[in-house]
């Protein structure tokens, strides 16, 4: 296939620029420049010229000037459109991936790129100092389809997690009756999460998130954290107790753990456990939630309502947001001033989020993401039957892991060089599909032809050895 993109095309921005008022003819000219500066970047071919030196200079310029905390394969991807991907060379990827979980509408989806030029082109950022519009018509949407009754923004899935941290901690102390800004005051503080899970880097959400290795060498964490075994009712209520307990932390569906759903037995019981301890039930869905799973929120599947929910990845299309939707009890053990952020919620991100939202909580295409989710599990498990390295196909939605009898690595890498973006997940040993939710049924269907040719070609492998 031919890789062009809509900057080469001029579709995509042009679609915008039919509005004829004042702010799209100030968008215009401003996309025309954006246009002039990075159409001479690739050839007609959607290549770079020169790709091999091009993607080595640039490979060598970031190890020097970029810290290296991330190990990354030789690969510069420099356009995407829909769920595709194309490197330097032009060569075309189907992306599973999106981003980790986070290209919803997958790359440069006309109606988010038309929300996000319009916004960009006419106010970006204000700063929390002042109103916003597209702010509140979001928090709106989101209210009104969840169960929260308020929103606060941040700016990534950690950041929202510290939110609830915070709010779970001074809601405790207000509920303990002491004064909430004595330092000597004592309340129940200590949070609860579950092994497997992962709710973020920085060292509030790291204090929460199961791995050792991603602590130990940031040592001493924050005191107060309590990890219990994931979908252990009798393990929780060893350690949920009253007079101990702010908030119990967990993910509906387990994303990094290697896509473990609850379910709702568990969930039903740490919604009684926290309401007996008086503490905050917060679902993380920075992965599952917004669709992922064929219902708008990841704990819709199980019929369980949290007192706070976390949301970032997939919020505005691939820009950077965070939210936490919480109960009015929650809302009013926060006052102005406790809590805040520059970026959070900018015009920017929660305009792009709208579109998202809107086009997410359609009936029908949460519809369509539980049954592409079926074929693709579905499909995956006829074409892997009597696979003795695929121990289970597992996931809700569009949320699929399969689960190896050994690390996954190797597949990852083999299903990129056939043109399959995916990655793993758990101990390196699950294979983590997370596509963008409007994938068609043609390109699961190609998906499931480049995973199962690899992990068969695996088997004969191991068989003829
Ligand atoms: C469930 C969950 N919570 C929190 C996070 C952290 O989000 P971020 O990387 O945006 O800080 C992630 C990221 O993968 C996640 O999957």
């Amino acid at each position: 296939m031919k890789a062009t993109s809509g900057l080469q095309q001029g579709l995509r921005v042009g679609d915008v620029l039919h509005c004829k008022s004042p702010c799209a003819r100030r968008v215009r000219r401003k996309v025309c420049r954006v246009q002039a500066i990075a159409a001479p970047v690739r050839e007609e071919t959607g290549s770079v010229p020169n790709a091999t030196q091009f993607t080595q200079d640039l490979i060598a310029e970031e190890k020097k000037y970029v810290m290296q905390t991330y190990a990354r394969p030789e690969l510069v991807f420099t356009h995407g459109e829909g769920a595709r991907l194309y490197d330097a060379h032009g060569k075309e990827y189907l992306d599973f991936a999106a981003g980790i979980a986070v290209n919803a509408l997958g790359h440069s989806d006309p109606r988010w790129l038309e929300a996000v030029v319009e916004q960009a082109g006419t106010l970006a950022h204000t700063s929390n100092l002042f109103h916003s519009v597209p702010q509140v018509r979001l928090a709106k949407r989101l209210v009104e389809q969840s169960f929260a009754d308020k929103v606060f923004y941040a700016n990534s899935g950690t950041e929202a997690n510290e939110a609830a941290i915070k709010f779970s901690r001074k809601h405790a102390r207000l509920a303990a009756g002491v004064d909430p800004y004595d330092a000597k005051a004592e309340a129940p503080h200590e949070m609860v999460s579950f092994t497997g899970s992962f709710h973020g880097r920085t060292l509030g959400a790291l204090a929460l998130t199961y791995k050792d290795a991603y602590k130990i060498p940031f040592a001493p964490g924050v005191p107060g954290a309590r990890m219990v075994k994931y979908l252990d009712l009798d393990a929780a209520a060893a350690v949920i107790q009253k007079g101990k307990t702010a908030a119990v932390f967990v993910e509906p569906i387990q994303g990094e753990g290697g896509i473990f759903p609850a379910n709702r037995e568990f969930l039903q019981g740490l919604r009684d456990l926290c309401d007996e301890a008086g503490a905050l039930l917060v679902f993380d869905e920075v992965q599952c939630g917004l669709g992922r799973t064929g219902k708008l929120f990841g704990y819709q599947n199980f019929d369980v309502e949290p007192d706070i929910l976390t949301l970032a990845k997939p919020l505005a299309g691939g820009l950077p947001i965070g939210a936490v939707l919480v109960k009015q009890h929650v809302a009013d053990s926060m006052k102005p001033g406790d809590h805040g952020s520059t970026f959070a919620g900018n015009p920017l991100v929660t305009r792009a989020a709208e579109t998202v939202v809107d086009i997410i909580s359609e009936p029908a295409f949460l519809q369509s993401v539980i049954d592409k989710g079926e074929r693709l599990r579905s499909g995956l498990a006829e074409a892997l039957k009597g696979n003795e390295h695929v121990k289970e196909i597992r996931g809700l939605g569009l949320i699929t892991g399969i689960q190896l009898d050994q690390p996954a690595g190797g597949v990852v890498t083999a299903a990129r060089d056939e043109g399959l973006i995916v990655i793993t997940a758990g101990a390196g040993d699950v294979v983590r599909l997370v596509p963008p939710l409007n994938i068609t049924n043609d390109d699961v269907d190609l998906c499931i032809s480049i995973l199962s040719s690899v992990l068969n070609s695996l088997q004969n492998q191991n068989q003829t050895v």
